[in-house]
């Protein structure tokens, strides 16, 4: 049996407990839902296993209360790790039924959604594609290169994400992408400019020393770092919009594809959905040999959502701007390993509601 302790990025495909009890096989699969992306890192998810049914929740003393007040970016980095979740269920043979509660329950532990492992089942190539991103996919920082995205990847993720309830814009005209660039600096203005902005970042940025199991090391933050510097007491004390923005600009001018994607109305559902469409493709890109990171400053800032929607003539809600482009590797971020994320293993109970 897998160890509870067992560090999510050493996960060997052929240890998979094929004979083992449903609760097992959990144990064994749960260590690619701690691989999902999270907003500083900070991986928000708790599971409880109950037999072959695994509950999702939120855990709210790890919810940054400033640059995401809503919990929006909470639920979907839970979203991710669901996603990642069925993936591996499917890849290793069950098919699944899913409950998502229509509303977030109260904190500590807020339910977002629960899996039961259903019967026996051959899964599509394509989740095969997802699965085996799984373990490689990373936030790239990078500055990509010029070579063009092929048109049918692109529509791929254009129709995946319809999907998945959710609406892709890619910009493509200089002017477009002029507007975002300009909102995104604005972002990291405002955002640099409040000190309980500062102060929640540096909690979360880590220095050279190896060790965390969390938050965002060094050598993951590119050349172009969300933080501009690996020291926390620098973060929490100077304002360095300046040089974070114009990271953050060559970030974006440099990616062959900058895409906001969005959603039609702007619930715990519809951020449920994000997350998961949002891991899809990122999988999917990363299969196809792309690199992908974040630049969601605008998104953050209700005011400049606003704009970010008039810009690209949306009467929706964006929730992500990605880039994606063709890039060197970048470094993976830790994880913490299963004991620290499980709440516990109980047998089976009546569950009702799954779909
Ligand atoms: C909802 C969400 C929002 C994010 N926003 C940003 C962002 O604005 N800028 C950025 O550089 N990374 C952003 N990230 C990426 C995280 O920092 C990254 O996922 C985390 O550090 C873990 O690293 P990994 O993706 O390489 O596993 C975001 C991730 C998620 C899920």
């Amino acid at each position: 049996m897998i160890s509870l302790y067992t560090d999510p990025r050493m996960i060997q495909e052929k240890d998979f407990p094929h004979e083992a009890p449903p609760h097992e096989k959990w144990r064994f699969l749960l260590n690619y839902a701690l691989l999902a992306p999270s907003e500083y890192n900070v991986q928000p998810w708790l599971f409880q296993i109950h037999g072959k049914v695994v509950e999702l929740y939120a855990d709210a003393d790890r919810h940054l209360s400033v640059v995401d007040s809503d919990q929006r970016e909470m639920v979907i980095a839970c979203s991710a790790a669901f996603l990642n979740l069925r993936i591996a269920l499917r890849h290793f043979g069950y098919r699944e039924e899913t409950y998502v509660p229509s509303a977030l329950g109260p904190p500590p532990h807020q339910l977002i959604a629960k899996i039961r492992m259903a019967e026996p089942f051959q899964c599509s190539e394509y989740d095969h594609l997802l699965f085996s991103a799984i373990t490689r996919r990373t936030t790239n920082r990078h500055i990509f290169d010029e070579r063009p995205i092929p048109a049918e990847i692109l529509e791929q993720i254009e129709q995946r994400a319809a999907v998945g309830g959710c609406w892709v814009r890619s910009l493509q005209s200089d002017d477009l992408r002029t507007a975002l660039e300009e909102l995104i600096v604005e972002g990291d203005r405002q955002q640099w400019a409040s000190p309980a902005f500062r102060e929640e970042l540096a909690r979360w940025v880590r220095g050279r020393d190896a060790g965390f199991s969390d938050g965002l090391p060094a050598a993951a933050r590119g050349k172009g770092s969300i933080a501009g510097t690996n020291n926390a007491f620098v973060v929490r004390t100077f304002d360095l919009w300046r040089a974070e923005a114009w990271k953050t600009r060559r970030l974006a001018t440099g990616a062959p594809v900058l895409a906001v994607l969005g959603t039609i109305s702007d619930t715990p559902g519809d951020w449920f959905a994000v997350g998961q469409t949002m891991e899809r493709l990122l999988l999917y890109a990363y299969a196809s040999g792309l690199q992908a990171s974040f630049v969601n400053q605008p998104i953050e800032l209700p005011g400049l959502r606003q704009r970010l929607n008039s810009i690209i003539h949306s009467t929706g809600y964006p929730q992500l701007i990605l880039r994606v482009g063709y890039g060197p590797p970048a470094s993976l971020t830790p994880r913490r390993t299963l004991a620290d994320v499980l709440l516990e293993i109980q047998p089976e109970q009546e569950h009702g509601d799954f779909i």
